[in-house]
């Protein structure tokens, strides 16, 4: 069993505590440690069965765990981002966590430190960059590029040919047209369906989607 860390104690951090108990009920394979949270306050207590041991530096004293980052709300979705840049691990200190239930074509890929969470569907050539977070029943269709740091919440459907930019969030149930570009650390709102290129570092909301106002990320670290 190899020892693993997760970083964050949020709901997507949770979820991904679960989804390492389905992996290790199909095939023992994760020793969860616990989490990391830079939140003082919430060390020493206990999620959901699984302890918050201390904050996120922790991950780089125990050398000896696997580590994968789960923070990103909404409202800060650039936090994995921050943190994978603060901690400043080696590549082979992540873990990549996939759900038994995904569905997973032989010609996809997906990049360390990703999250795949239940029922979600790659169907063709979908490249996942690293850190990427994706929720559960997303389906990617073919020839997707989702890039790291990119975050899609649940339910989220791309047509085929689609590029998430690096850092965007697309929000819980949204659309995408083929072909479309989805810029970088751009937000696109729950239920949207998007019909257009959305630029960069914008929040677009709406059937279809229009600009909403700027996003407010910080990606400095
Ligand atoms: C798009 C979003 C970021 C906007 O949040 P916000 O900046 O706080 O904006 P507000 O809620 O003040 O809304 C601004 C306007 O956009 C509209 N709007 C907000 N979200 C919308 C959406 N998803 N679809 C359509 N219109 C939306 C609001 O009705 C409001 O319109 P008005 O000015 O005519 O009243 C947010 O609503 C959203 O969708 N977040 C993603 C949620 C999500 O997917 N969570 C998943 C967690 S796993």
């Amino acid at each position: 069993m190899t020892p693993l860390l997760i970083v964050g104690a949020g709901g997507f951090a949770r979820e991904t505590a679960q989804l390492v108990h389905a992996i290790n009920d199909d095939s023992p394979t994760w020793e969860l440690l616990g989490h990391l949270d830079d939140d003082p306050a919430k060390h020493g207590t206990v999620v959901d069965g699984v302890p918050v041991l201390a904050g996120s530096d922790e991950a780089v004293k125990q050398d000896h765990a696997q580590v994968v980052v789960c923070t990103g709300s909404p409202r800060d979705y650039a936090s994995r981002a921050r943190i994978v840049a603060r901690l400043g691990l080696p590549q082979e200190r992540y873990a990549t966590l996939v759900h038994p239930s995904a569905s997973l074509s032989r010609s996809s890929s997906i990049g360390v430190g990703s999250v795949v969470l239940a029922q979600v569907v790659l169907t063709a050539a979908v490249t996942v960059g690293a850190h990427v977070s994706v929720m559960p029943h997303v389906t990617l269709t073919h020839d997707d590029v989702v890039g790291d740091f990119a975050t899609l919440a649940a339910g989220v459907r791309l047509a085929g040919g689609v590029h998430v930019e690096p850092g965007a969030y697309v929000g819980s149930g949204a659309l995408v047209r083929e072909a479309l570009t989805v810029g970088s650390y751009a937000l696109v709102g729950m239920g949207s369906v998007v019909t257009r290129d959305i630029p960069r570092r914008e929040v677009w909301a709406g059937v279809p989607a229009r600009f909403i106002r700027p996003a407010t990320v910080t990606t400095e670290h």
